[in-house]
């Protein structure tokens, strides 16, 4: 298996740009099979997620050409009503292809989703969500069938904002008849992304980036267009980044109004940083504060739980005591005995909560990835660190993070891969 090797300690300078999201093309994809002409998604990132995403729809039948970062997707010979379970189970977001095929083909079966290192990850208010618009739904001995034969807009009330769930809702409302109100959506950018490239299709989608959506089910979707949004996850990550070894960076392609309670929690904590249109400049600070119980994962336009692990890492370099608290998965501070291994001083309180108290001097040990976002996270840890860092499994780096030690290098980091 291929592993990083960093040796940390080193200040880093000059530019990165953030690729396209891969939350927002996870949601674009599946919602092209519902449409009647082909579409071009384009600033698609090369990651693992994305390419078994495409190889779903294409054993769906669609057809699907991918040239570098766009994909043209034409649906019209789409024609299987199973998803490969081997692939299902590694793409969390695989029943978002299920609205789309039940309305063009009337059924699908899949597979029961696989947990995942982070948490449960349970689909129940999105099959509740299903049954509502009218998907009769069959729950046999290895997954589920789903049948569309009476489709009908309805009212869902999700119990808990759901990201999936309200795109897997949406997808399936667009081209059911009648009128469906999502509330207690989630409003995350991949919501307003999703509605905006379905709308320039011909569905009428209001309300998407607030808590309640209403959608007007119609016959006939053209095909489209789409540039996929920046990654606000990469470009936070790379603004942490920048912060914990103290350099000065440029992050490009960013959003800023996407981040705005981490540019807060950043200035609380004395991080020195400038924000333009579309980039955010990191500059050297003198000494960085903690910020005692304020690091509080919440659905947008919270703290996303998915830059949890890397300010935990950056409260290890700030004076004072840090309360870290995710609040939207269970198994996400599953890093922290690694982090601890290079010297970090971190308690465990709970399954929710860590005391980071700082600053700690890392210093370089032998780790391994355990998901996407806590594998970037011993990345960073592995940048600050005196000594050389080896992070395994960093398949679970890859998946979320197009070829991350090319783009690191041109910042001046010391890191490389080796093929095991
Ligand atoms: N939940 C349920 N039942 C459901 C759906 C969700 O109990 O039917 C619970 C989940 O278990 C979780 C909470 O509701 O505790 C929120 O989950 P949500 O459905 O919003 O998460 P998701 O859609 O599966 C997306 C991102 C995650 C990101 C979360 C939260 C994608 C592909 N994934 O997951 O991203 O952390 O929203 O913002 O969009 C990542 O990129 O590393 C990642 C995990």
């Amino acid at each position: 298996m291929a592993k990083f090797i960093i040796n940390g300690g080193k200040k880093l300078s000059g530019e990165i740009a953030v690729s396209g999201a891969k939350n927002s093309a996870l949601a674009v994809l599946p919602a092209t099979l519902l449409l009647d002409g082909p579409s071009t998604i384009r600033n698609l990132p090369d990651i693992a997620d994305i390419k078994r995403k495409l190889e779903l729809m294409r054993e769906l039948g669609a057809q699907v050409d991918r040239q570098g970062s766009t994909v043209t997707i034409d649906p019209a010979s789409l024609s299987k009503t199973e998803l490969n379970p081997g692939l299902h189970q590694k793409v969390r977001t695989s029943f978002l292809l299920a609205g789309p095929v039940v309305v063009k083909l009337g059924q699908i079966d899949f597979p029961y989703p696989g947990g995942c290192v982070i948490g449960k990850r349970p689909i129940d208010f999105i099959l509740e969500g299903f049954r509502a618009l009218g998907v009769e739904i069959e729950d046999h001995s290895d997954g589920y069938k789903l049948v569309g034969k009476k489709l009908r807009g309805g009212k869902i009330v999700f119990p808990r904002v759901t990201v999936t769930g309200t795109e897997a809702l949406m997808t399936l409302a667009v081209r059911t008849p009648g009128t469906t109100t999502l509330i207690n959506a989630a409003m995350e950018p991949e919501i307003p992304a999703l509605a905006e490239f379905l709308n320039s299709c011909g569905a009428r989608i209001s309300g998407a980036g607030t808590s309640t959506i209403f959608i007007e089910g119609v016959d006939h979707l053209s095909g489209g267009t789409f540039d996929v949004i920046p990654d606000r996850i990469e470009a936070g990550t790379f603004a942490i980044m920048g912060a914990a070894t103290n350099s000065h960076i440029k992050v490009t392609n960013v959003v800023p109004e996407h981040l705005e309670t981490l540019w807060g929690l950043l200035k609380r904590a004395n991080v020195k940083f400038e924000l333009a249109k579309d980039f955010v400049e990191i500059l050297p600070h003198d000494k960085m504060v903690a910020i005692p119980k304020d690091i509080v994962t919440h659905e947008y336009p919270g703290l996303a739980t998915d830059l949890q692990a890397p300010m935990t890492v950056l409260m290890t370099q700030a004076q004072g005591n840090s309360l870290i608290f995710e609040t939207i998965f269970e198994g996400r501070l599953f890093y922290i005995d690694s982090l601890n291994s290079m010297g970090a001083d971190i308690l465990m309180c709970d399954p929710h909560r860590v005391l980071v108290t700082g600053p700690t001097k890392l210093s370089g040990s032998k780790l391994a990835s355990p998901d996407i976002r806590a594998g970037i996270a011993l990345v960073i840890a592995g940048l600050i660190a005196h000594g050389q860092t080896e992070i395994d499994n960093i398949y679970q780096i890859d998946r979320g993070y197009e070829r991350i030690e090319q783009r690191l290098q041109k910042l001046g980091a010391d890191i490389k891969r080796v093929e095991g």
